[in-house]
């Protein structure tokens, strides 16, 4: 499989939604650039690649939700790099969808992040992360929300923190402009609930005396078991109460950006 394409030099991540970084390595510089993937439509087959080669999927599925790329969201940003070298070529490394979430108008749901499998481990997935928080902040949004089923230490290394479900509109038509979500949305800083199904209350818990009260302990900010990260913020990492539609453990995170 190829993820890389053709650039004719200068032209590199054109256009007013791309962010750059530039990074030396000895006399060759590479540029990375985040492109909305609708601005890259050359670029439709490989991306589709990249996603079916990590989670399966028909050619036809994956080329279906990627062309919904718009900048009315959901919104699927191509983390693309590109050698200074004498013909500038340009590789896929990595992609990211983002949707708006309901009743959070600063809020962004982030899915699909996947680097390309030849280039994980050399700091792409920091930096399609950190590139990420960087267009949605440029945009106004204060908040990145996410959920993943094994990957939590790596957010947690990024920043993100154990946090609440919330609920993504990336399946709502794309037709509703963003003006009519923000009629449904209630202000950050306002109480903000999720929108999943409501659970029974919990009963009472059984009458006990009140225990004496412990002396206050500073509340540990990340805490380390066998080498991994055990907890952030107060909540496992090991352990989530969540599980998604098919009842797999699933845990939800959140980064103030
Ligand atoms: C998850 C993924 C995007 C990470 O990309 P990557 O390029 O391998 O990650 P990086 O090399 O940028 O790692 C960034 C940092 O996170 C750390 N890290 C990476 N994976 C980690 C993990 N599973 N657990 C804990 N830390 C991890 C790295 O050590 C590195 O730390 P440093 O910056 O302090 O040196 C990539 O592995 C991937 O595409 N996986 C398959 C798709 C997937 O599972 N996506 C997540 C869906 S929720």
């Amino acid at each position: 499989m190829s993820l890389g394409c053709f650039l004719p030099r200068g032209t590199e991540g054109a256009g007013a939604d791309s962010s750059r970084q530039v990074r030396r390595m000895g006399s060759v510089s590479e540029e990375l650039t985040l492109v909305p993937l609708h601005q890259r439509p050359e670029l439709l087959e490989a991306c589709a690649e990249l996603l079916r080669e990590e989670w399966g999927k028909s050619r036809a599925s994956r080329l279906h939700t990627l062309q919904r790329s718009s900048d009315s969201f959901p919104i699927c940003l191509l983390l693309l790099q590109s050698r200074g070298t004498a013909e500038a070529t340009c590789q896929l490394v990595g992609h990211v969808r983002l949707s708006r979430v309901a009743g959070r108008p600063h809020g962004l749901f982030v899915e699909s992040v996947v680097v390309a499998r030849a280039l994980r481990g050399q700091g792409y997935g920091r930096r399609l992360m950190e590139a990420t928080e960087q267009w949605a902040r440029a945009r106004g949004f204060s908040c990145l929300h996410l959920t993943t089923h094994d990957k939590q230490h790596f957010y947690a290394h990024l920043g993100f923190v154990v946090g609440e479900p919330v609920q993504s509109v990336a399946f709502l038509s794309p037709s509703i402009p963003t003006e009519v979500l923000r009629l449904f949305s209630t202000c950050p800083g306002a109480n903000t609930t999720t929108t999943r199904p409501r659970l029974p209350p919990a009963p009472p818990p059984p009458f006990s005396p009140p225990a004496a009260p412990a002396p206050p302990t500073p509340l540990p900010n990340v805490i380390w078991a066998r080498g991994v990260l055990a907890e952030s913020n107060g909540h496992s990492l090991l352990e989530t109460p969540h599980r998604d539609a098919k009842g797999l453990p699933i845990f939800w995170m959140k980064k103030d950006i």
